[in-house]
């Protein structure tokens, strides 16, 4: 198949190119400049336009563009580019592909959709929750409609933290735990969604492949678990202790709203869609995925 990927420079994206490269599609990827090689094509989300030709001949169209949601401190600023960073571009990619009969978008969420579910399961049948991150995958999701509309069958990948030593949380948290300082964060029973980097873009393959998934798809890992137990995990991967718990009033101080949606709050999330059409997990509980980032 020949699959347009955008934000193909991130963590997710270079790892699907390589995926999808290696299972025998043709890959392009959207750049955010001119074209300057021969598997790119331009585009420029703001102005709303695509290079001429770009979606010629395309099977799928892969959408993971979006500034960083845990990187930097959530100014108003911030949440605006947060927000736009990917209602823009899905927006724009979802109109070209209804316009140029594109027959898949697999576009990106995030199981933030659900807000804060406590220790309820929540499958892709739950409702929306509440909070910034929700009201951001809500309208982040709504942006494919105009795909949806023409008839182009549109996944909408509702993500957990992806683990990899490249980036993300598990970047931010091994040095952490390697120096002796890691430990749960707050009571510890709020869940971590999970899901391994090699996982997630072979659920990615999965779902431009797969013409029997659509709407949203949870791509989590099987088995969730609390943040008390991915610390204890992500120690035992290190090789060290997590005696120090960092209390939640420190986190309020110190990252305010971000702190208490992405660290204090969580999501039960279960991936029912993709066990229900077929999808066979390589890491199925974290201890699996963790081993498998930090090599022990
Ligand atoms: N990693 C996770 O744990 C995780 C969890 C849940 C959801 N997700 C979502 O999955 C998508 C990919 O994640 P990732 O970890 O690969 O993210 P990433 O490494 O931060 O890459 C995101 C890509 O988005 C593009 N981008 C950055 N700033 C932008 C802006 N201001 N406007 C438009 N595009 C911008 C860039 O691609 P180009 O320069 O190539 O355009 C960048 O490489 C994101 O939407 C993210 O929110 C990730």
């Amino acid at each position: 198949m020949r699959v347009v990927v955008a934000g193909s420079s991130g963590l997710i994206g270079t790892a699907l190119v390589a995926h999808l490269r290696g299972a025998g599609h043709e890959v392009l990827r959207l750049v955010r400049r001119g074209s300057a090689a021969p598997d790119e094509r331009g585009w420029d989300p703001p102005a709303g336009t695509i290079e001429d030709g770009a979606f010629d001949g395309v099977d799928a169209v892969v959408n993971l563009n979006g500034a960083g949601i845990g990187n930097r401190p959530w100014s108003g600023a911030r949440k605006q580019l947060i927000r736009d960073s990917r209602n823009v571009p899905t927006d724009v990619l979802a109109t070209a592909v209804a316009r140029h009969g594109v027959p898949v978008l697999v576009s990106g969420s995030a199981v933030g959709y659900y807000g804060d579910t406590g220790d309820h399961v929540v499958d892709e049948s739950a409702p929306s929750g509440s909070g910034f991150l929700a009201d951001v995958c809500r309208d982040w999701e709504a942006a494919t409609a105009p795909a949806a509309d023409a008839g182009v069958r549109v996944v909408l990948v509702r993500t957990g933290q992806v683990l990899s030593p490249s980036g993300g949380l598990l970047a931010r948290l091994r040095p952490l735990f390697k120096g002796f300082l890691g430990g749960r964060i707050g009571p510890g029973t709020q869940y971590l969604p999970w899901v391994s980097l090699d996982d997630h873009v072979a659920a990615l393959q999965f779902a431009v492949e797969t013409g029997s998934l659509s709407g949203p798809v949870n791509v989590t890992g099987p088995v969730p678990v609390t943040n008390a137990e991915f610390t204890r995990e992500l120690g035992q991967a290190v090789g060290r202790p997590t005696p120090f718990p960092v209390p939640a009033p420190v986190v309020t101080a110190v990252l305010g709203e971000m702190g208490r949606e992405l660290l204090l709050s969580g999501q039960r999330a279960v991936p029912t869609a993709l066990l229900d059409n077929g999808f066979e997990f390589r890491h199925h509980t974290v201890a699996d995925a963790l081993s498998a980032a930090i090599g022990t």
